[in-house]
């Protein structure tokens, strides 16, 4: 435990990767209200929306408008997920103050997702991130599928090392390591992320679990061991990806918050701050959420429910 670190960064990523997976419209006033929430749980960070073609995304499509009217906060980033120099121009034009560029580790996901080759990504980025960081921006860069891919299985730690070595040369801060499909387990995490460190000191990392087979947690808890603090996390457990069948969402925020609480690493989080948020996109979309804190405190909020209140007492959440 002593080695862990006592504080851990959270990116919140539901009103971009888990929104964007909603095929549901959902209106541009709700996801403000959801993103205003979210900004007042103590979340340093969010990605609020992402300026990609809107047909690839049409949950998206109205990202000008949202990111223009969000309300500057002291000491919340609002980000956007920018795939080009179009997408950069319009983050631009919204006054948004830090972008995400993404790629991938596998030549095929990436050439779903943004229908190009790693190589012409990058050199695409390249000219994105020069004009983002001269307009004073600050950027991280996503790698998708950095442990395995739905199409090409495995994904060699090499490849993984290369791809961010080449963000990092670029000019991106961060690079935040995806595991899509929410399929790699502690070891993978271990070995990838492990290997990685060899090269890239632990501050320009971020991890960035999905929950479909359950590791989301074991594996952050194994990244925290390897010295990493900066995770990305989506309230509910929203998200998904549409490119990646049957990945479910990413690790849920009131997860991580609960499980940091009871470890002691501070987040400055408020879970029920969070499951507040959350909760304004479930009456949204008519449905309960995935996360398992999401589902707890519905159930404890429940006024019938006096055996979830009594268990209530029994323990803190929080130091
Ligand atoms: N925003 C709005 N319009 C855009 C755009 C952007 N970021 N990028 C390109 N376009 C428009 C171009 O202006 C062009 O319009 P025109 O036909 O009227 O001239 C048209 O789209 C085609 O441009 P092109 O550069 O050929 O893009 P593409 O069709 O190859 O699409 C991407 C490439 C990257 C823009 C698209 O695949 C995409 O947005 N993917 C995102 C996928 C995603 O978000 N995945 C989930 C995140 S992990
Ligand atoms: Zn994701």
């Amino acid at each position: 435990m002593s080695s862990l670190s006592r504080r851990v960064k959270i990116v919140e990523v539901g009103p971009r990767d888990g929104l964007q997976n909603e095929t549901e419209p959902i209106s541009t006033k709700a996801k403000f209200a959801f993103i205003q929430a979210l900004a007042e749980s103590g979340l340093q960070e969010i990605e609020a929306t992402s300026f990609v073609h809107p047909k690839a995304i049409p949950q998206l499509a109205d990202a000008d408008t949202l990111a223009s009217r969000l309300e500057k906060i002291p000491g919340v980033i609002f980000s956007a997920l920018v795939p080009n120099q179009k997408g950069l121009e319009r983050a631009l034009q919204a006054g948004i103050k830090k972008i995400a560029v993404f790629t991938a580790a596998s030549e095929t996901f990436n050439q779903k997702n943004i229908r190009m080759s790693i190589e012409t990504s990058l050199k695409e980025f390249e000219k994105v991130v020069t004009q983002a960081l001269k307009a004073k921006l600050t950027v991280r860069g996503y790698i998708s599928t950095a442990f395995v891919c739905p199409y090409e299985g495995d994904i060699p730690r090499e490849k993984v090392l290369d791809v961010a070595e080449a963000l990092l040369q670029i000019g991106v801060e961060e690079v935040s390591l995806g595991d899509t499909i929410g399929a790699a387990s502690p070891r993978d995490v271990q070995e990838t992320v492990g290997f990685i460190l060899k090269k890239i000191p632990a501050h320009k990392l971020a991890l960035h679990f999905h929950d479909t087979y359950g590791t989301a947690l074991a594996n952050t808890y194994a990244a925290m061991e390897l010295g990493i603090s900066t995770f990305d996390t989506s309230a509910g457990g929203l998200g998904g990806c549409p490119y990646a069948l049957g990945a479910a969402g990413n690790l849920g925020t009131e997860d991580l918050v609960y499980m940091l609480n009871r470890m002691r690493v501070e987040t400055g989080v408020n879970l029920h701050k969070i499951f507040q948020a959350s909760s304004l996109v479930s009456a949204e979309l008519k449905r309960d959420l995935q996360s398992r804190q999401w589902q707890r405190l519905k159930a404890q909020s429940a006024d019938d429910n006096p055996s979830a209140v009594n268990r209530k007492s029994l323990f803190k959440e929080e130091p």
